[in-house]
Formats: structure tokens, sequence, C-alpha cells
């Protein structure tokens, strides 16, 4: 199907015959081909009558070789998947098999797109950014203190380089544009934290998503800020060299050389909310983050301190669930 679709990136007309040739393929074959990219893939085609098959919407595929001319295979070496259940599991079992961190996966799709608390990250094919990074964790917990908060600065940087100016922060790590989710940050922990243990850091960002049923919370994308459909190759590189850039600085100061960064760019700094955890349901003022990272709320004019990958936050005011 991979090839039919680097047939059809052009964004032209194929008739039956031509793309029958081109795949060596009888044009029965080629009209089943077109049927699963529509089942199985989402991707919708125009079809006329002498004309042939075109996409119906544009589309950008990952690209091997453009991602190493621009530079991606310097900064880490990376897979890219057709298909795959979520890349952090991939990253997972790539580790198994002994591949050396650092690396990068990549896939088109995930079938079973894993999001923070359970939930289930959507991931269309061909359409966003899924990645994941594994890195080996060589100072212990340190190295892990404010981790994911430095991955959403790094995250919110690449989108404002590509253009996305009002991309802020939401603790611990959701990357908001006008209030609405644009990217979102899943850390994984696997091994022995006593003996050798590595970080898989999961990153979806919403690129040239315009529609999508099921996700709970407000959602954008950067083609519905941008109204223009992003490269995502040149998103990918954007985004790995301001990772790159912002973890080796991690890695070399610790988090509270980014406190006051990250800070300063916490969209509901000084914010009446609510924080939920479990059962348990908090109200208070935000006043910041503490030097390893961790939620800073003033609740009835007391300050208590809050980390875990199971909180959740909303604005006071905002009744959803
Ligand atoms: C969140 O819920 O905000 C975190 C979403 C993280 C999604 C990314 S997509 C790439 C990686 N693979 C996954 O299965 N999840 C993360």
């Amino acid at each position: 199907m991979l090839t039919l679709l680097r047939l059809l990136e052009d964004g032209r007309f194929h008739s039956g015959q031509a793309i029958g040739d081109a795949l060596c393929i009888s044009r029965n074959a080629v009209w089943k081909q077109v049927q699963r990219l529509e089942s199985e893939l989402g991707i919708a085609l125009n079809r006329v009558r002498g004309r042939g098959y075109q996409l119906a919407s544009p589309l950008v595929l990952l690209n091997d070789a453009v991602l190493r001319d621009k530079g991606l295979s310097d900064i880490w070496p990376f897979h890219i998947y057709e298909s795959l259940d979520s890349t952090s599991v991939e990253a997972t079992r790539l580790v198994a098999k002994g591949v050396e961190p650092p690396f990068l996966v990549l896939s088109e799709r995930q079938t079973s797109g894993r999001g923070r608390r359970g939930r289930i990250w959507q991931s269309p094919f061909g359409v966003n950014v899924y990645s994941s990074l594994v890195l080996r964790v060589q100072k212990g917990a340190r190295q892990l203190e404010g981790l994911s908060l430095v991955v959403g600065l790094a995250v919110m940087r690449a989108l404002r380089a590509s253009g996305l100016n009002e991309a802020g922060l939401k603790w611990p790590n959701d990357i908001l544009v006008g209030g609405k989710k644009i990217a979102g940050i899943l850390l994984e922990l696997t091994g022995d934290p006593a003996d050798v243990c590595h970080v898989v850091v999961g990153v979806g960002v919403n690129v040239n998503m315009a529609n999508a049923e099921g996700i709970e919370q407000p959602w954008t994308s950067m083609k519905l800020e941008l109204q223009r459909m992003v490269d995502r190759n040149e998103f990918i590189c954007v985004l790995n060299r301001q990772l790159h850039g912002y973890l080796s600085r991690h890695a070399e100061l610790g988090f509270a050389a980014f406190q006051e960064e990250w800070e300063s760019n916490h969209l509901w700094q000084g914010c009446e909310v609510m924080l939920a955890s479990g059962t348990q349901r908090i109200e208070g003022m935000v006043l910041g983050i503490d030097r390893v990272g961790a939620l800073r709320l003033s609740v009835s004019g007391v300050e208590q301190r809050f980390s875990g990958g199971e909180i959740s936050l909303r604005l006071r005011d905002d009744r959803r669930a």
C-alpha cells in the first residue's frame, strides 16, 4: 500500500492502468488496494472515470532519505514504520532486542497509541507525528527530575520555530495553543531502575489533522492554526534539534536550570485550578513549579506541592469532567 501511496503523493490523477503497470499488478488488484487504503488507513481518494485515482487531500509521507538529508541521522539513529501499535511499545521491543540507545522510532500511524492516564492517543495515518526517543538512564533518578517538563519546553520551542508563536505549556507536559491541546508527552521507564534502565520519551504532535472523533478534550493542530499543510519531515527535524539541545543541557545542568524558563511559559501561572488525583479533588491557585518540576499550589493560603503521572489539572471554571 505504501508503494501506491508514494505514487499518489504527487496529488495528481493516476489511471488504474498506469498504477497497475508501476506496481506490476492487475487493474483489479489496483482497485482492491485502493479499497484497502480507504478502509484500513482511512485515506480518502477521488475516482474520476477516464482519469483514475487521486488523493482527496494532500499527504506528505515520512521519507527516510529526506530526513537524512535534513540532518536527522546526525542527531540520533532513527527507524521509520508504516504502522505500529505504539512507537513507545516498539521502542521497548527494540531495547529488548539489544538496539543501543539513543534512537528514535517514528510511525505513519499507531493502532494503540498511548496517552497519559490510560487514555488512547488518536494516531491516524500520515497526518501527525508519533515519535518515541529512547535514552539510557545513567545518573539514576536525578536524570529523570523534571525531564518531561524539559521535553515540553523543547516541543513548545519547535512549534514556535514553525510559526506557532502562541504555543505554551500546561503542567506537567501538555502543549496548548489557544487553550487547545496540540501535543502531548508520555515518559515511560523500562528495565530495572537499580540496574540498566531506559526512558522512552513519547511525543505526539497534531500536525496536519483536520478532523477527529473521540478526543475527549479541546484540540487543535498545526495545520488548523497555520491554515496550511505542514511538512512533517521538516518538523521532525526541527523537533529533534530542539530535543537534542534541551536534553543535553538537562543532563548537564539538571532541572533547576530550566525552572524559570518553564514558569515563564506556563499558560496557567497564577490561575485558579482544580487538581484531580484518583478520587481526590483539590482547588488552588498555581504558584509555579519547584526545582524538580513539582507543581506548587496555594491551597487555602498554604503552599502544597504535587507530582506524579496520574495527576490532571483543569481551570477551576471549566466544568468538564
Ligand atoms: C498525552 O496523553 O498527553 C500523551 C500523549 C503521548 C502520545 C505519544 S505518540 C508517540 C508515543 N507513542 C505512544 O503510544 N504515545 C506517545
